[in-house]
């Protein structure tokens, strides 16, 4: 049977699609993963560091993880991914339970580390490479509906925004084997999935030498939409700065390209996106939303936003608001600033705006957001629009749920349709998080 691998994850998709190549990576020696946290032989915990709200909840879960080293002497427990990057050996001081610490440009040795600490010595390895993209690697599948799937493009990050912890964490910005990454999308494809969303920190900046070609993103996604048009295709993050016109008409062009893209603004005022070493202005902002807005017309937009960024004024807040505003985002992530150790926003300057301020900014920040969505909800009622069931609805074994092109998701009556089939669904009504209609022919 082998031994049982029970592995959690935290953080970004990124470290999703990571964790399936150390499903992977572990079924190479022996071990087969669980759902079962209590007949684990190795738990693996893959980390998130973005914010210290982040960090605190994975202290947390290894403090509760305590007694199960009670019941089963055996047990070893790695902690793996961007929080072991950045705290390294202080890891295994600070947390006595810990027995691997890995980065995420060592897992091909982990199996070793595992073996080591299996002999009852401590295993560290957080060595970050120029090279490893894992492009070799079949990652083992663990979404549960068998209809969509990450597929990873490049790793880590040159961008050295103030703020942001991951070029420390992840490291320096590699674009993977265009070659590997079609057949993986492909091999997706003949198993049945309808659906890669491609992977990178910034994937505008994707570039690969192949001979004498050199591969863009939009060449790549071009390559991924061409596998089938029975296919979908996403992608994120894009970046403001990067995001070029050729790949707006590229996404026009193919039906198959979902018309979403994820944009973090992270702040309305220049002087902060200067301060955050963002590489663009608010005004350069508003362009690029107003060329997907001409080049495709259906696109849905969403974002990321910090609030109470080092010296933001209470006028710079509203920039952030009206940005949001005047950009109509269908969707947003918001979060408050949270100074990570080392980065040049740490170094440099003061993380002065007060908790209470920052708070009030958010909630500012997220009531306008629900607006905003809701607005982009109702826009749809009366749109006949094309679905990729996913699976049961979570309420109830006679409805379907998906996602539209636009990424917003959809439940009607499942009627004969099946998950990975594509549904044409009338919208009727909506509720705060979600579209509701019924099949139409
Ligand atoms: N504090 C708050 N939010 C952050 N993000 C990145 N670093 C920080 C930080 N130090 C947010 C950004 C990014 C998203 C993934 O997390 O908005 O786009
Ligand atoms: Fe993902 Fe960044 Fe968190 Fe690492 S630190 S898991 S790259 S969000």
């Amino acid at each position: 049977m082998g031994k049982k691998l029970y592995i959690e994850t935290y953080g970004c998709q990124m470290n999703v699609a990571d964790s399936e190549v150390v499903v992977s990576i572990m079924a190479g020696s022996g071990y087969t993963s669980t759902d079962e946290i209590n007949e684990a032989e190795l738990i693996l915990i893959n980390t998130c560091s973005i914010r210290d709200n982040a960090e605190q909840r994975i202290w947390g879960r290894l403090t509760a993880m305590s007694h199960l080293k009670k019941k089963n002497r055996n047990l070893k427990i790695g902690v793996i991914g961007c929080m072991a990057e950045r705290l390294k050996e202080k890891l295994l001081e600070t947390e006595k339970l810990v027995d691997i610490v890995v980065g995420p440009d060592a897992y091909r040795e982990l199996p070793g580390l595992v073996a080591e600490a299996e002999s009852g010595h401590k295993a560290v390895n957080v060595l970050l490479s120029r090279e490893e993209t894992y492009a070799d690697i079949s990652p083992v599948r663990m979404d549960k509906n068998g209809v969509s799937s990450f597929v990873s493009i490049m790793r880590g990050c040159n961008n050295m925004c103030a703020y942001c912890v991951v070029p420390y964490v992840r490291g320096a910005e590699r674009s993977r084997n265009t070659e590997s990454i079609i057949s993986e999308a492909k091999e997706l494809f003949d198993s049945g999935y309808r659906e890669v969303t491609l992977l990178g920190q910034n994937v505008d900046s994707y570039n690969f030498e192949s001979g004498s070609r050199t591969i863009n993103f939009s060449d790549l996604l071009e390559e991924v939409s061409g596998i089938d048009p029975l296919l979908r295709v996403r992608f994120s993050t894009s970046h403001p700065k990067d995001i070029s016109d050729d790949l707006l008409r590229t996404i026009a062009r193919h039906d198959n390209i979902c018309k979403h893209i994820h944009l973090p603004a992270q702040s309305g005022s220049s002087r902060i996106l200067e301060l955050m070493n963002r590489g663009y202005t608010r005004e350069w902002y508003m362009d690029r939303v107003s060329a997907i807005r001409s080049i495709i017309p259906d696109c849905s937009l969403s974002t990321d936003m910090i609030t109470g960024f080092c010296s933001e004024t209470d006028d710079e807040h509203r920039d952030s608001l009206s940005l949001m505003e005047w950009a109509g985002f269908d969707f947003a992530y918001m979060f408050k600033y949270s100074e990570r150790p080392g980065t040049r926003a740490a170094r440099k300057y003061s993380d002065d705006i007060p908790e209470e301020v920052k708070s009030v900014r958010l909630s500012e920040m997220i009531s306008l957001q629900n607006k905003l969505s809701a607005r982009s909800k109702r826009q749809d009622l009366g749109k006949v629009v094309e679905v990729l069931a996913e699976g049961f609805s979570k309420r109830s074994k006679e409805h379907m749920s998906g996602r539209t092109s636009q990424n917003k998701v959809v439940v009607f009556p499942a009627e004969e349709v099946r998950k990975g089939d594509y549904a044409s669904v009338v919208i009727e009504r909506c509720t705060s998080a979600t579209l509701l209609g019924k099949l139409t022919f």
